[in-house]
């Protein structure tokens, strides 16, 4: 037998799925404003585009939304707009609030025409923005001290993390989360995930060694450790089918809240709060957290200056998570910082097919959220878990504006990450 000679694992030639430019059906009429985007916009984009809403723009005029048509083109295209980023074409999701491959086109077609009024008698139907809503509140636990977001200097971003008491005396499951905030101007994203043992101890650590509530998660990495993923994004629920994540006594809750003073009122402070569903008893999920944890060694990963699409890929049989059996995939939370651009998770399985579980045609930093399959996915035990993650190191995307590329490695300074966190259940449905 040759010495050394063992098979190195090849990059999955799926590629991605999302079309650059979706189109219409064929004979589809010129879309206008009242009849077609209106209701697009009102549903997809107001909750946040409007006065005193979290985005600078408000979207709730058609003089609003013309004006600013070309960017809204270009950021629907690059489907970074509603911020969703999860693909339609891979996997469906509860509670999606993306936009479907025909409303882009819709949206993209009616740019191209000039934005056209159209009549207001003409009125297309109300699509029903998409909600979700947490049946009960069991627990509900608040940060006691308002936090005032202060974003390093030359940036309007504060990544903030918050660590709160379970007070849980028996092992319980969360069944469903919510968050609340005192001004919505300023939240960004949520993710919302329980710590217990020694790293509970380490970021109640982190929490006491800074000034005022929680502790800065503004290089993103370093909190990860330990954690299990609850849950995430602004629209809060329960989780479907009776699902629960077991969260330990004595265990700590952590809130890592992106904060964007963007649009915040002078003077602008949060207390957030987040409320559980929980049950004894629920369908358990398991944790899986998908990386390659040579990667985060030395700088067995280093992207080089000036590379606009550097890829990693990493094929892994979830044997040991698994332990042998046939399990089925829930959830997805996918993890990358400024640098990433892409990223796609799929199951390669033992006979050739592949499953897609997410694709992220563009990556957008700090809008993580939990995305929940609307239909299980199968993992046998011989099956591979495939994760791909591509980043832009070129001068164009640097996190300070203007700033050199420099090369970077995962492991050094944790300058970027590649990670997808799944839970799967051991029945499909
Ligand atoms: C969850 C809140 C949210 C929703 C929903 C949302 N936006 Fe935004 N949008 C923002 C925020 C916040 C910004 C400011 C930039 C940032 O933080 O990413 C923004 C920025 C923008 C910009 C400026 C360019 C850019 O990409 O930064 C455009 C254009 C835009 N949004 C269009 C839309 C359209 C069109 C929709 C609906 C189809 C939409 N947005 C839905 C939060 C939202």
């Amino acid at each position: 037998m040759a010495l050394g000679a063992c098979a190195v694992p090849a990059r999955d030639s799926g590629g991605f799925c999302a079309a650059d430019r979706p189109t219409r059906p064929q004979g589809a009429p010129s879309p206008t404003w009242h009849r077609d985007v209106a209701p697009i916009v009102e549903a997809f984009c107001v909750r946040c585009h409007r006065e005193g809403g979290l985005a600078g723009d408000s979207f709730e005029s058609y003089l609003r939304v013309f004006a600013a048509r070309e960017s809204v083109a270009r950021s629907v295209r690059a489907r970074t707009m509603p911020p969703y980023l999860a693909a339609p074409c891979c996997a469906r999701y509860r509670h999606s609030w993306g936009l479907s491959d025909e409303q882009i086109a819709t949206v993209l077609d009616w740019v191209d025409a000039g934005a056209p009024e159209g009549s207001p008698m003409d009125r297309g139907a109300r699509i029903e923005p998409p909600t979700a809503g947490l049946s009960r509140r069991d627990v509900s636990l608040s940060v006691t001290e308002p936090y005032a977001p202060t974003p390093p200097r030359g940036s309007t971003d504060d990544v903030r993390c918050f660590v709160l008491d379970w007070p849980g005396t028996a092992r319980t499951f969360v069944t469903g989360l919510e968050i609340e905030s005192a001004d919505r101007s300023l939240l960004h994203h949520v993710i919302v995930a329980s710590v217990s043992g020694e790293d509970a101890d380490r970021v109640a650590r982190l929490d006491r060694d800074e000034a005022g509530a929680g502790f800065s998660c503004n290089d993103g990495a370093g909190s990860l450790r330990g954690v299990t993923m609850l849950g995430g994004g602004l629209i809060g629920g329960d989780f479907p089918e009776g699902i629960g994540i077991a969260v330990e006594p004595r265990s700590k809750i952590i809130l890592n809240i992106h904060y964007s003073t963007v649009a915040a009122r002078p003077g602008a402070v949060d207390r957030p709060s987040v409320h559980f569903r929980t049950d004894a008893n629920a369908r358990p999920a398991e944790p899986l957290a998908l990386t390659n944890p040579a990667w985060l060694i030395g700088d067995a990963m280093r992207v080089r200056a000036g590379d606009r699409d550097a890829t990693f890929f990493y094929r892994y049989r979830p044997r040991v998570s698994t332990r042998g059996r046939t399990m089925f995939l829930r959830s997805v939370t996918p993890h990358m910082h400024t640098f990433g651009s892409r990223l796609t998770v799929r199951v390669l399985r033992a006979n050739g097919e592949r499953a897609c579980v997410l694709e992220i045609p563009r990556w957008r930093f700090g809008w993580e959220q939990v995305y929940w399959l609307e239909e299980s996915i199968r993992l046998d035990p011989d099956d591979e878990l495939y994760l791909e993650c591509h980043f832009d190191n070129s001068a164009d995307n640097q996190p300070v504006p203007g700033a050199a590329p420099r090369d970077f490695t995962f492991g050094g300074n944790s300058q970027d990450m590649c990670a997808a966190f799944l839970s799967m259940t051991e029945a499909a449905r």
